[in-house]
């Protein structure tokens, strides 16, 4: 079976105007444009295949979305090739645009004015969605993130996760074979950020959907992905197993303490490596399987009044592996 998704070699340059300050530079800005080449995607190749879910991460500015746009047909290549379920993307053929959906969380396409419902009227006319189709879908979607109440409802009036599942609704109404997902549970509080994680999962196993993930929060990426594409300034550097990655770089977790007097930090240093520390506030990284008994130890030895034990962020580890690179 040929893979859904085939990047290659992808390269996507922005030309960016450069100003000298000043008066005098905008005088000869007039005359002569400097511009300055950014990289965003510099050499980026994958093949994903049908049903995976693939989650896309790196740090800020690495070029996640724009690979994401290019995909979409948002954007031109300036160089490489991109191939989604046999089409070209930047050709635009409406064909194509029927099969797959883009999702930006910092982004929202639903009407502001208007309640849910019309915009998704709108999609069944954008995409011809056949009306038994359509009728089934946003009855089985609605239900399902439990928003059939607020349908009606003008959309600038949403909460925040309410308008997200929403925005989810108009996205899959025309039942895309491809997902792209860039940061759908952006600023959402950590209970609505599961119950859209839980819902991708189901809807992938359903419909056996590609899906394309960025994130900023291990949590999503863990529960969803078994395999990343890690980017970095344009370029993929690791393509792979999850697991394996958080085997080889988050060996350690964080015991972050709150003290009911002052700690110095020699004091606190006896139990592991201190990341952060404050008078009455201080974290420390320690090995993994050390931590119960390392905990123990800080609540018999120092003046404990909150412990909390965390997994390293997703961008913690990223970090390591770049500085490992
Ligand atoms: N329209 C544009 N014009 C010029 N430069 C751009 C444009 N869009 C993005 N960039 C630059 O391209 C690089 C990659 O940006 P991109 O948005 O793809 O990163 P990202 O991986 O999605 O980051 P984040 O995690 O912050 O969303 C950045 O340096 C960014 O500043
Ligand atoms: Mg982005």
């Amino acid at each position: 079976m040929d893979p859904i998704i085939e990047v290659k070699n992808l390269k996507k340059y922005y030309k960016q105007h450069k100003k000298e300050p000043g008066l005098k530079g905008s005088i000869k800005a007039l005359f002569k444009r400097k511009y300055k080449t950014i990289k965003a995607v510099d050499d980026v190749s994958f093949t994903i295949d049908k049903g995976e879910m693939v989650g896309f991460i790196g740090p800020n500015g690495a070029g996640k979305t724009t690979t994401l746009k290019v995909l979409s047909g948002l954007l031109y290549p300036t160089a490489g090739e991109a191939k989604v379920l046999g089409y070209i993307p930047h050709k635009r053929q409406p064909e194509y645009q029927k099969q797959f959906s883009l999702v930006m969380g910092q982004k929202n396409q639903l009407w502001w004015d208007l309640p849910a419902i019309e915009s998704f009227i709108l999609n069944k006319e954008i995409y011809e969605v056949p009306n038994e189709q359509y009728k089934k879908t946003v009855a089985e979607l609605s239900e399902l993130l439990d928003v059939k109440d607020v349908l009606k409802v003008q959309v600038r009036k949403l909460s925040l996760g309410q308008r997200m599942k929403c925005e989810l609704i108009a996205a899959l109404l025309h039942s895309p074979k491809v997902l792209f997902l860039d940061e759908p549970t952006i600023g959402l509080d950590v209970v609505m950020q599961k119950k859209i994680r839980e819902f991708f999962k189901e809807y992938n196993k359903k419909f056996e959907t590609t899906v394309i993930l960025t994130s900023h929060y291990m949590d999503d990426v863990k529960e969803l992905c078994k395999r990343i594409i890690m980017i970095n300034k344009g370029i993929v550097v690791y393509d792979g197993s999850l697991e394996k990655i958080i085997q080889k770089y988050a060996a350690n977790k964080y015991i972050k303490m709150v003290f009911l007097k002052e700690v110095a930090k020699t004091d606190i240093a006896k139990f592991g490596k201190v990341v952060e520390h404050e008078p009455l506030k201080a974290t420390i990284s320690v090995e993994r399987k050390e931590t119960p008994h390392v905990a123990s130890e800080v609540l018999r030895n120092l003046p404990v009044d909150d412990l909390d034990i965390a997994e390293p962020e997703l961008d913690d580890i990223i970090r390591k592996l770049f500085e490992n690179k």
